[in-house]
């Protein structure tokens, strides 16, 4: 099961690793929400490498990817532990003070609070009405321990032994009817857990001779952040590079090419098991009809003329042989003429290879390339806008993630 742990200010924090712990080792999927004053006691870097999640405290840590609604949504139940006397007064009260706080709101799951405190904030009236208010919405509040609290004073406000809190998390578990059994995705925490994404990324670069090519100016820069984005999401990536420079995250399955016909290749073979497709990747639509084994040597003053033949159009044939309910996304980076928009010949581009969402954004000499905010929209088959979105490439490659996602769960393709 997916379990959100949110880890508020007190000392006790530390026996909370020992939780973490147990719960990863019982085959769990645990994602640590700290507050900021949990972090005087243990910090992120813990957390994160006992969950192997991200471990965020604030509500503007990751805004494209809407984590102060979707952790809380996605959780199948909620521990807080230690919960401060101050956090349970803030929770009975409903407040959003943080990213934990935000995803108290945002849950339907089961949720217990395991308070540690001293003897005197446990029993003062103010918390004894807090913990009653909690308990009324449904909260299951342990009770703490009794024994050695902090500096020579003890009594009630222990937290209770790790595997206590454990027993008493799946005891609530199992009467909410939360499946128990371990979770079998690597990274279940996100939307795209068990999706398997191919993406080409980067500029084809088609041979002359030995030495020179035929090349363009992509840089690969959105096609890696849709890769790391997806990843981040949940999903089992694999980037198909052409002549890109740039690194990849962990996890993430890298086949390096050059030319459109390798492009081709290791696309097709990945998108036979794969769920969706993007083509990311500026592939180009000609290739010099011969290749030279040897560099082509000028000829007194003669020019050159190369005879250029077309290329396979990769996003088209993917199209003609998809896998029943696969989702297939193309981009078109286009510059407008005399003739018509960008955006017209996008709308029409969209029609004309019938990819479930074409990404178009204009491009020219000095925009759309490298490192650089992008400001894209979305075509569906039918030439129909479906979406918007501008900001850097991750905030992009975010928001064509969330309409894939959407695509997906229309056609029930995904899971
Ligand atoms: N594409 C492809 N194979 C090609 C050319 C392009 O798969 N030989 C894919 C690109 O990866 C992109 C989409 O098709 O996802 C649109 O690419 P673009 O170059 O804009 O379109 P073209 O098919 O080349 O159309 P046109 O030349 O009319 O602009």
């Amino acid at each position: 099961m997916r379990v959100l742990l949110g880890v508020t200010g007190g000392i006790a924090a530390y026996k909370v690793a020992m939780v973490v712990r147990r719960l990863k080792a019982d085959g769990h999927a645990v994602r640590v929400i700290p507050t900021e004053a949990s972090l005087n006691f243990v910090g992120r870097a813990t957390w994160e490498a006992l969950s192997g999640e991200p471990a965020t405290t604030q509500t503007f840590d990751n805004v494209p990817s809407v984590e102060h609604v979707r952790l809380g949504q996605r959780a199948d139940i909620v521990l807080v532990a230690p919960a401060t006397a101050d956090f349970l007064a803030s929770a009975a009260r409903g407040e959003a003070r943080d990213l934990l706080g935000n995803a108290l709101l945002a849950t339907h799951a089961p949720v217990v609070f395991a308070p540690a405190m001293h003897t005197e904030m446990w029993n003062h009236p103010a918390t004894v009405a807090n913990v009653a208010t909690l308990r009324t919405r449904g909260a299951h509040v342990i009770e703490p321990a009794v024994g050695r609290l902090t500096g020579p004073d003890s009594g009630p406000g222990r937290l209770p032994e790790p595997d206590e809190i454990v027993d008493a998390l799946y005891a609530v578990a199992g009467d909410a009817g939360v499946v128990l059994e371990p979770s079998s995705e690597t990274r279940p925490w996100g939307d795209l857990a068990g999706v398997s994404i191919v993406i080409s990324a980067g500029g084809t670069r088609e041979p002359i001779d030995a030495v020179r090519f035929l090349g363009n100016r992509s840089s690969g820069h959105q096609g890696f952040a849709l890769a790391e984005a997806a990843r981040e999401r949940g999903a089992r990536v694999t980037v198909v590079a052409a002549n890109v420079q740039l690194p990849l995250g962990e996890g993430i399955a890298r086949v390096d090419v050059e030319s459109s016909e390798q492009l081709g290749a290791a696309v097709k073979s990945a998108a036979a098991t794969a769920d969706v497709v993007i083509m990311a990747a500026a592939v180009a639509d000609f290739r010099p009809a011969a290749v030279s084994g040897t560099k082509l040597k000028k000829k007194a003053d003669a020019g050159l003329t190369l005879e250029l033949v077309q290329t396979e159009d990769i996003l088209a044939s993917l199209v003609r042989e998809r896998r029943e309910r696969q989702v297939i996304v193309g981009f078109a980076a286009e510059t407008g003429d005399d003739a018509a928009s960008a955006a017209a010949y996008a709308r029409q581009k969209a029609r004309r290879k019938g990819a479930d969402l074409l990404v178009f954004n204009e491009v020219g000499a000095t925009r759309g390339f490298g490192d650089v905010p992008n400001s894209v929209t979305f075509y569906d088959a039918d030439g129909v806008a479906q979406g918007a979105a501008s900001g850097t490439k991750l905030h992009v490659a975010h928001a064509v993630l969330d309409a894939i996602a959407q695509l997906a769960v229309s056609e029930q393709s995904l899971r």
